[in-house]
């Protein structure tokens, strides 16, 4: 048995796990940059990352494992990065689609995808229709995803509603909204993991994550695996959650 396989022993042992895992893959630059190497290696490196953890996920037992692939922000990079990140998006579908359906991964991207080149777009409404039927796990990528933007859009459709009368003012509740975001139906992330050492946000699932445990790991996307996975859950697991209340 390897590390990896000990420490889910562990997480399988120590505790309850958590339904819903959220990640911002960050540290993907650093990584090539430390080694010389153009940035779009580093992404392609973090593709690596992005397959072991849905394995791990899986593994685990985990429902529901969000990814923040790509910001609303990221389309300011240099053209030449926007584009690899674009390539590899249609690589890792052509590539996974296929073993992401026999796992039984259902495939869900989340974000402003009317913003996807042509050849992307289709790519992702491919790979979402052919595992819309999967039960085992949940994999949202994010692409093109702002949480502020997604809950302005939240906003206007409920305004919408009430406009039209289709809605009640004070009909307007946490469910209401909850209701009209990108992630209707999956439970609020129990564990958020951001890689590369950053304690921020970023503009990612902003109401979402409202109770949700952090954890921020040192290592860099690249370099992220099944073991750095477990060890994330093995923290959680170890966090009491009150959820605002106190403990009996
Ligand atoms: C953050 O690193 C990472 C990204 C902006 C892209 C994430 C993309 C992948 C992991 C590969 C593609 C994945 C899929 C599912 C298609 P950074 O570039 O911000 O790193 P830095 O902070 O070190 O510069």
């Amino acid at each position: 048995m390897g590390a990896a396989d000990d420490l889910l022993a562990q997480v399988r042992v120590q505790g309850a796990i958590p339904r819903h895992v959220a990640i911002i893959m960050d540290g993907n630059g650093r990584w090539a940059r430390e080694r010389r190497l153009p940035r779009p290696i580093g992404h392609r490196h973090g593709m690596k990352s992005v397959r072991e953890v849905v394995e791990a996920s899986i593994a685990a037992g985990v429902e529901v494992l969000s990814l923040f692939a790509f910001s609303q922000e990221n389309w300011q990079r240099p053209a030449g990065e926007v584009s690899a990140l674009m390539s590899l998006l249609e690589e890792y579908i052509q590539k996974e689609a296929r073993e992401l359906d026999e796992q039984g991964v259902r495939v869900v991207f989340l974000g402003d995808l009317d913003r996807l080149p042509a050849a992307q777009r289709g790519a992702v409404d491919r790979v979402m229709a052919l595992t819309a039927h999967n039960t085992k796990l949940v994999l949202n990528l994010f692409i093109s995803y702002g949480s502020r933007a997604e809950l302005v859009r939240a906003a206007r459709l409920i305004a919408e509603d009430v406009a039209a009368g289709r809605l009640a003012p004070d009909q307007v509740d946490e469910a209401a909204l909850a209701s009209r975001l990108f992630t209707v139906g999956c439970p609020d992330p129990d564990l958020l993991i951001r890689t590369s050492g950053e304690m921020r946000i970023s503009n990612f699932l902003l109401w979402q994550l409202a109770y949700t445990e952090l954890h921020i790991s040192p290592v860099l996307w690249p370099d992220f695996g099944r073991a750095e996975l477990y060890e994330a859950i093995l923290d959680y697991q170890s966090r009491e959650r009150r959820f605002g209340r106190v403990t009996a």
